[in-house]
């Protein structure tokens, strides 16, 4: 694990293996001049020479020659002061403590400023909160750099370098600093604990051993975990998501984490994710091309169980529930069918039209599961529909609710763990899921899949307060590197529900 506290020393006399420092669109911060004139003017030169733009996540690095004990600085632009929000710092960040791992720096020195403090501020409230959300952004990013893929092959070449400690300068004094870097440690490794899970093979994370892997990460916490079988499924009448299970050979389990950090009788929030480790498409079968992408189809439920246990670490004062269904959705001998209808949990009939929309399904009873185990409040989180990365790209997390005030919760939530939720709409002229021989069809026509995935699940979340939250475009980025998206996984939306049940626990 990293380690990370307060630069005690200025910009010129850092022992790291490197510095960061910023620069704003129009010049730079105050620890990137000190720099400049301990090198002479080089960053001014390079301004001038537009080697050194201050736009965002441009990052140009220099040798220091000796000339500062760090051997090298990188700038790393932080583009324009109104538009920077905890999810452009922590990706600012990220992107700079990948390349500087690689680099081979052990030790990173970051120095901030009250003007990017105030920049957060703008947006997530004056006070406290600015300074950790600043804090958490900073620090989660860098950390993000000692991510790396389950059997990468480079990793030999990079001779397991990693980083090892992380140290924040430039915001001197505040009494808050050393909760925030042990908050932020909890964060990133949360963080990373999801990518690993998204990025492993489907034949290495199937539902058992995704079971096995939280069980394992919850040794020593004092969380509680059941982890129903099949035939604990069949007795509870898990119709949905045996269903889907039906055409593989690997058994479903659903997973259930506890958290009672709040009143025995206080509110309970639950956050179910679908954990669909791989999705064939079933019997309505996926195309070839691409289909490797599916092993991220638990991604929701990577981030329920990560958040459990950074949950447990930072113990807020309320009650947490995580639940994941999980299932391969394969095109086996006796795998369910289009025509079939299926007896959920909670006794409603699901008419199956097309068994590749099977996250759904599983989440029906996962939602009840929630229920059952008490939950006063639900929050589900799937790679739900490929509309969804039509719509939103890599960018946006899409939101839907029936409750606006629990929303609110969310997004500010979302605003200070470094997501962006985009609010779409479940009037009820989307209402299209209308069957002839069960209560539900799975799937309505072409048009606003998204939309109409969310009106399935609201059915199942009942008079609870609900938000949905599809992921489909966030969890990975397969496009490589973006100007302002790291490639790969991202761990969405892990930290935001950390920063949920602290909201919670003012209810
Ligand atoms: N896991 C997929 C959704 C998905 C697609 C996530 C692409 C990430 C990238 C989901 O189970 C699925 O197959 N959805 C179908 C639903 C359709 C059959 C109504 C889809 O979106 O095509
Ligand atoms: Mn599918
Ligand atoms: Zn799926």
């Amino acid at each position: 694990m990293i380690q990370a506290n307060p630069e005690t020393q200025s910009v010129t006399a850092a022992g790291s293996d490197a510095v960061v420092v910023t620069s704003f669109e129009d010049g730079l911060s105050p620890a990137a001049q000190e720099v400049d004139r301990a090198l002479d003017g080089l960053l001014t030169e390079m301004r001038d020479a537009k080697e050194l733009t201050g736009r965002f996540a441009d990052r140009p690095v220099v040798h220091t020659l000796g000339r500062l004990p760090a051997k090298r600085v990188m700038v790393l632009g932080l583009g324009k002061p109104g538009q920077l929000d905890t999810y452009r710092l922590h990706n600012a960040f990220w992107f700079a403590g990948s390349a500087l791992r690689k680099q081979g720096a052990r030790s990173i020195s970051a120095y901030l400023d009250d003007a990017v403090v105030a920049a957060i501020a703008g947006r997530n409230g004056e006070g406290d909160a600015a300074f950790f959300d600043t804090v958490h952004s900073v620090v989660t990013g860098l950390a993000l750099g000692n991510y790396r893929s389950p059997r990468d092959k480079r990793e030999e070449e990079d001779n397991g370098r990693s980083i090892e400690r992380i140290a924040l300068g430039g915001l001197d004094g505040h009494p808050g600093m050393e909760d925030a870097l042990r908050q932020a440690l909890v964060l990133a490794e949360a963080t990373n604990t999801v990518r690993g899970w998204v990025a492993t093979p489907g034949n290495l994370l199937t539902p058992t051993l995704f079971a096995q892997r939280a069980q394992k990460l919850y040794e020593g916490t004092g969380l509680e975990v059941e982890v129903l079988d099949r035939a604990a499924l069949e007795r509870e009448k898990a119709g949905a998501l045996l269903g889907v299970a039906r055409g593989s050979d690997e058994p479903p389990v659903m997973i259930a984490v506890r958290w009672d950090g709040g009143r025995p009788d206080g509110p309970r929030l639950a956050l179910v994710g679908k954990g669909i480790t791989f999705d064939t498409g079933g019997i309505s079968i996926k195309p070839s091309a691409g289909m490797e992408a599916m092993k991220d189809d638990m991604g929701g439920g990577a981030a329920v169980l990560a958040a459990m246990w950074a949950i447990a670490q930072l113990k807020p004062r309320a009650n947490v529930i995580g639940v994941v269904p999980s299932t391969e959705n394969m095109p086996g001998g006796r795998a369910y069918k289009p025509g079939d209808v299926l007896t959920s949990m909670s006794g409603r009939t699901i008419e199956v039209l097309n068994t590749d929309a099977e996250g759904r399904i599983i989440l029906a009873d996962g939602l009840e599961w929630a229920r059952r185990m008490g939950a006063t409040h639900l929050v589900d989180v799937a790679t739900l529909t490929g509309a969804m990365v039509v719509a939103l790209g890599h960018v946006n997390t899409g939101m839907f609710t029936n409750d606006e005030d629990f929303a609110a919760l969310l997004m500010r939530a979302a605003r200070r763990g470094g997501d962006r939720f985009a609010p779409l709409p479940i009037h009820p002229e989307y209402e299209v899921l209308h069957s002839d021989v069960a209560d539900i069809k799975n799937i309505a026509g072409r048009q606003a899949g998204s939309i109409t995935a969310a009106l399935f699940l609201r059915e199942f979340a009942g008079d609870l307060p609900w938000v949905h939250l599809d992921i489909a475009g966030t969890a990975w980025n397969d496009q490589g590197d973006l100007t302002t998206v790291p490639k790969g996984p991202s761990g969405t939306p892990v930290r935001s529900f950390v920063h949920l049940a602290f909201e919670f626990a003012r209810l």
